[in-house]
């Protein structure tokens, strides 16, 4: 898909979000609070069900890992020990012409990411010119114009991690003004110094407005496992290797907010760390790369819009790093996080607090600062995707449109429309008695206004995966018929057999599978 076609269906699926009840932008009334949004009916029932599922795959599916729910508030001392307070920077820059301010970062990636479409554009045309007789892998290897873009960007790459890893701003300043980024609002390319800039946000506990009182709103939820180490330690029976979930808000002063719900200032983790005996870290750090490949895949996210990418630069805790990616219309971008973050937090939070966190491994008959392998799943990153993957804008053979969401059947906000084929003959009062069943199992949606193809339509786009229609048959034999959503199809049940039909189709173990 093109550049421009892309960007114009993610238009249309923002604009569906909002028209769908799914997401709202927050305190719109008021015009709105840049980069915070609100979930609407639809898209709290989708977020619910996502991170029920990802608690069932990660908790209920481990004996080994265990859940908690700590305060978002936290002893500021957590953000001293967890580096947060010194490191958790952006480097960003102002055009003085604009006023505007972005990361400097992220405009060094979007101009190497210019450049690799500009490869990729000369191999399309090539293909074009050439036909069934292209050789892309020859072509890439020989081409001048593609060896001098393939060349340029190697340099910046090497350049930019350098400066990265050395928190050297001048030179992320200089990349900038080689690579002649621009500001995209004044056309300048008038730049400032770069800064580092804290991403947390700060307040007050109590009434004294002092340092002494300064908390932070918590910018992971990982902190809240760490210094509840040895509570869940002592209370679980749980030995090493085993692992702490939580899933919960995050918040961030993200300069760069954009991309809708990609980046926001408030957003949800779902996080897990492993703790393990130092030395097998490598070994979890590989296990939990692949399973959380997997779990992306049973979302039906398809292998070629999922993608591993190593870190360039290393977080502070961490001595691997790497990001699952998925493919949004906007770009491939990071959905996932999974680090192995050695004993650097549990170390940390054992210096500043004087508390000893160790673990007595009766096996080796010794005590020691377990490790942690940390798998990080943004939720509202994973609702994006969801919705990008599943909008689909369908030509029928009847030459009539519709546009519809193809969320699997278990993450569906809404799993079972019942619709009586007309108001009146006693349709309407049998389809409630079937609707008054099926509550109890599943969030249904009870509709009689309008035509039978609108209903069909407007549950379509919402993911509703089946749709129940009680007509005059209903009456005669006690069978109505179950629509399915992806194929039109529609077969005939008798209402007996419902339930379990319904639940089998919508059991999130199906996702597991
Ligand atoms: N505890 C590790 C950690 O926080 P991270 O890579 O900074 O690592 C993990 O964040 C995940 O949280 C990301 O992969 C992303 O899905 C989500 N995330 C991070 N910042 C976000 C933001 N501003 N808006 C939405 N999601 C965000």
């Amino acid at each position: 898909m093109s550049k421009e076609n892309s960007t114009n269906q993610f238009q249309e699926i923002i604009s569906h979000c909002k028209e769908y009840g799914f997401i709202f932008p927050s305190s719109e009334i008021y015009e709105g609070l840049s980069a915070v949004y609100d979930y609407g009916q639809n898209g709290i029932e989708l977020k619910n069900n996502l991170q029920q599922y990802w608690w069932k795959s990660m908790v209920q599916l481990h004996e080994n890992i265990v859940g908690i729910d700590a305060a978002i508030f936290m002893h500021p001392k957590t953000w001293k020990a967890s580096g947060h307070v010194d490191a958790f920077m952006d480097p960003l820059i102002d055009n003085k012409d604009s006023k505007k301010r972005y990361r400097a970062d992220v405009l060094i990636e979007d101009a190497m990411a210019k450049i690799e479409e500009k490869i990729e554009k000369e191999a399309e045309k090539a293909a074009k010119k050439f036909g069934d007789s292209f050789n892309r892998e020859m072509f890439l290897q020989t081409n001048p114009n593609v060896l001098r873009n393939k060349e340029k960007l190697n340099v910046i790459e090497t350049r930019f991690k350098n400066a990265l890893e050395e928190n050297n701003l001048t030179e992320l300043r200089q990349i900038i003004i080689d690579l002649e980024i621009a500001c995209p609002i004044s056309g300048t390319k008038n730049w400032t110094e770069v800064r580092q800039f804290n991403l947390m946000f700060s307040t007050e506990i109590g009434s004294v407005a002092d340092e002494a009182g300064t908390i932070y709103l918590r910018p992971e939820t990982a902190q809240g496992i760490f210094v509840n180490f040895l509570n869940v330690l002592n209370t679980s029976r749980q030995r090493i290797p085993f692992g702490i979930a939580q899933i919960g808000k995050a918040f961030r002063n993200e300069i760069v907010a954009r991309q809708f719900i990609f980046r926001t200032r408030e957003f949800e983790q779902m996080e897990m760390q492993f703790f393990v005996r130092p030395g097998t870290e490598m070994e979890w750090f590989k296990h939990w790369k692949a399973a959380r490949m997997k779990w992306h895949r049973s979302l039906g996210f398809p292998e070629n819009k999922l993608k591993f990418y190593d870190h360039l630069k290393l977080a502070h805790y961490a001595n691997a790093a790497v990001d699952i990616q998925f493919e949004y219309p906007f770009g491939i971008k990071e959905i996932e996080g999974i680090h192995s973050r050695t004993d650097f937090d549990l170390k940390n939070h054992q210096e500043l607090s004087g508390k000893k966190l160790q673990y007595f491994d009766t096996e080796l008959n010794q005590s020691y600062t377990p490790y942690v392998v940390e798998t990080s799943v943004g939720l509202n990153r994973t609702f994006l995707a969801l919705i990008c993957n599943g909008y689909e804008n369908q030509k029928l053979e009847d030459g009539s449109e519709r546009t519809l969401l193809r969320l699997p059947a278990f993450l569906a906000p809404v799993k079972i429309a019942i619709l009586p084929l007309v108001k009146k003959d006693g349709l309407p009062e049998k389809a409630r008695e079937i609707f008054d069943v099926l509550k109890f199992d599943h969030k249904c949606f009870y509709d009689e206004k309008d035509s039978i193809g609108k209903r069909y339509r407007r549950q379509d786009a919402i993911g509703t995966p089946f749709c129940i229609t009680v007509d005059h048959q209903t009456l005669e034999d006690s069978t109505v018929t179950l629509r399915d959503r992806d194929t039109m199809q529609q077969e005939r049940i008798s209402i007996e057999r419902l339930q379990q039909i319904v639940n089998e189709k919508v059991d999130w173990r199906n996702g597991l599978k």
